[in-house]
């Protein structure tokens, strides 16, 4: 057994996950908040005989290990040696010795790679591209430019592989770092950035852990960033923390959307910007930041996919208890670099004149609706109560629904009353009767695998009565078009007509070939024991579910009908015309 089997099967998933996460009794899975991302309604479910997690809300899953790197921010050797010492399994060091030698050759790999790119922006003649880029289009200084030693790709397709190779560094470790990659045709290996100015990325102990690449035209994508590596992971990194960091001590860090944000803003004397790489923002990167201030600004896009990220972040933000505020830039200005570059005194105003979330989630949404007329009043009430209900502190919540009363002239008790009746019915975690109808609506839409699911979970002594509704309604596998779930089903018949008793997912799973198992126990999870163990209630969703598989076979089996119809005209075969119209209303 390896080290990691043995911790597996010494730990409880449900034990570790329980530490972070309220874990409720769901039938025989677990379920509770996903700590992953903001939700109020439970979507993450932990399984204890197969050792999963998996949230169905952001689609965050895996094995205790993964629960434990995504959760405290960490990589897999780490995550290894705190579970081994929970497990009490001693890790042979020979095996944490590989991965930290392999983690220092890409950190070497990665330093070099830096320098090559430096080297070429400021001091040779095939950097010229980036270099006027950079100081003549961007206005960028020297110093800056050292500072956050931005580089240059040179337009070749394997100048650094070729210096990686003369260091003696191996093709597997040169591909591990994500410096180079493999042709997408024929063969041979070429440097992953080519013709791009390089933005090194750098964590907060000064290592460099991967690149983003930004192309001088137009052309796509915009940027290119290193992939996910041993020592990259971009949904815990934050581009700029490493230079922030000293000055958030005392202030707000300001999180911006881009990496020329952040260098400008600190070209002009604004050391506390940082931004995501390349993503929405993330719980891992917010619990980073909570560590250096609890203060933040945000400074996104105001278009509504901005506002949309906002939101989020916002809620992501608020589990980590940060004060958010929002600044918001004047509208002729893309973003705060463009800004900054234009009139620095008006971007210092914009980070003043920040305001406290909540007054922006008031003044968007009065702005949305027309606050006089009945239905925008109703609107506006619909819209701000859930996020009002999230204030914790009653002197806070008391000040925004007197302003909301007041803006929309409807009494304060109007809408308390419907803040606390949310409150009520989010905070006892237990999903409504609406809820969870608007469930099951869901996994409707998804009949092949809301089938399987639901079989999963049927008692299997009985299940004949369910199998057989109204006598003639028996599933068969045809009516499945998707081939895994097809085999699936193929292979749970087969141990519906072996012998009964408990159907047994972790043998089931492990009989599978591996291409199937993850299916199984991603449909295993869903929470659906409610449904399972109220046998009125699997009836009846086990019909919809039959019925709507046959309607769309029946639908697909008519198209292809209707097609050979067709066909059959133009060849003028009158018997098969005949006899594919019988077949068609046979169907019906
Ligand atoms: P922007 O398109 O706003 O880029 O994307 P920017 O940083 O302002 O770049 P300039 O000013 O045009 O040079 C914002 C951020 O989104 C990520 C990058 O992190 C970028 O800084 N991004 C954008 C990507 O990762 N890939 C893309 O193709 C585009
Ligand atoms: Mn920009």
């Amino acid at each position: 057994m390896t080290p990691i089997e043995e911790i597996k099967q010494r730990l409880s998933i449900v034990d570790v996950v329980g530490q972070y996460v309220t874990l409720k009794k769901s039938g025989r899975n677990y379920k509770g908040l996903c700590p992953f991302h903001g939700e109020k309604t439970p979507s993450f479910m932990v399984s204890e005989e197969l050792g999963i997690f998996k949230c169905f809300g952001c689609n965050k899953a895996g094995d205790i290990f993964k629960f434990i790197q995504e959760i405290e921010g960490l990589e897999f050797p780490q995550a290894l040696k705190i579970l081994a010492d929970k497990a009490g399994v001693q890790l042979e060091s020979e095996f944490e010795d590989k991965f930290a030698k392999k983690k220092k050759i890409l950190y070497e790999i990665n330093h070099l790679s830096a320098e090559f790119y430096h080297y070429f922006l400021l001091k040779h003649n095939a950097g010229k591209a980036g270099y006027s880029y950079f100081v003549d289009k961007r206005h960028l200084a020297i110093s800056n430019i050292q500072e956050f030693k931005l580089g240059f790709a040179p337009n070749s397709w394997d100048l650094l592989f070729q210096y990686l190779s003369k260091k003696k560094y191996s093709l597997e470790d040169m591909l591990d770092s994500g410096a180079v990659v493999k042709k997408s045709s024929g063969e041979g290996y070429i440097d992953k950035f080519r013709n791009r100015v390089i933005f090194p990325l750098v964590e907060t102990d000064n290592k460099i852990v991967g690149f983003a690449a930004r192309t001088l035209g137009d052309d796509q994508p915009k940027y290119l960033n290193t992939n996910e590596t041993l020592v990259f992971h971009k949904s815990q990194f934050i581009y700029g923390l490493d230079k922030a960091k000293l000055s958030l001590k005392n202030g707000s860090a300001v999180f911006v959307e881009g990496y020329m944000d952040v260098i400008s803003a600190h070209q002009a004397g604004f050391k506390n910007f940082i931004a995501s790489s390349g993503t929405s923002i993330t719980q891992g990167q917010l619990k980073i930041v909570s560590r250096y201030t609890k203060d933040l600004i945000f400074c996104f896009d105001t278009d509504a996919a901005g506002v949309t990220a906002t939101y989020r972040a916002v809620e992501l933000a608020e589990k980590e208890d940060m004060n958010v505020k929002i600044a918001t830039l004047p509208t002729k200005y893309k973003d705060i670099d463009e800004l900054i570059m234009n009139d620095r005194k008006s971007a210092e105003e914009v980070l003043k004149n920040s305001v406290p979330v909540y007054d922006y989630y008031l003044s968007t949404t009065l702005k949305k609706h027309d606050k006089n007329g009945a239905i925008g009043k109703k609107k506006i009430v619909e819209e701000l109560t859930p996020l009002l209900s999230r204030i914790k502190n009653k002197v806070t919540l008391n000040h925004y629904i007197k302003l909301l009363s007041e803006e929309l002239g409807i009494d304060q008790e109007v809408i308390s009353d419907i803040i606390f009746g949310k409150t009520a019915v989010s905070a006892s975690g237990e999903g409504s009767v609406f809820g969870e109808d608007r469930l099951l609506n869901t996994y409707r839409k998804t009949p092949e695998a809301y089938t399987l699911a639901l079989l999963f979970k049927a008692p299997l002594d009985n299940i004949e009565t369910f199998m057989y509704v109204d006598g003639q309604n028996t599933l068969n596998e045809k009516y499945f078009s998707n081939d895994t779930y097809k085999e699936l089903y193929r292979r749970f018949s087969d141990v519906l007509s072996g012998e009964k008793g408990d159907f047994d997912i972790k043998y089931f799973s492990s009989s599978l070939p591996i291409e199937l198992q993850k299916s199984a126990e991603e449909l295993y999870l869903w929470d659906l024991d409610y449904v399972a163990n109220d046998d009125k209630l699997l009836k009846r969703e086990l019909e919809i579910s039959f019925q709507r598989l046959k309607d769309l076979y029946i639908k697909k089996k008519r198209l292809e009908i209707s097609q050979k119809i067709k066909q059959a005209e133009l060849e003028k075969n009158e018997k098969l015309i005949h006899e594919l119209i019988k077949v068609f209303n046979e169907l019906s």
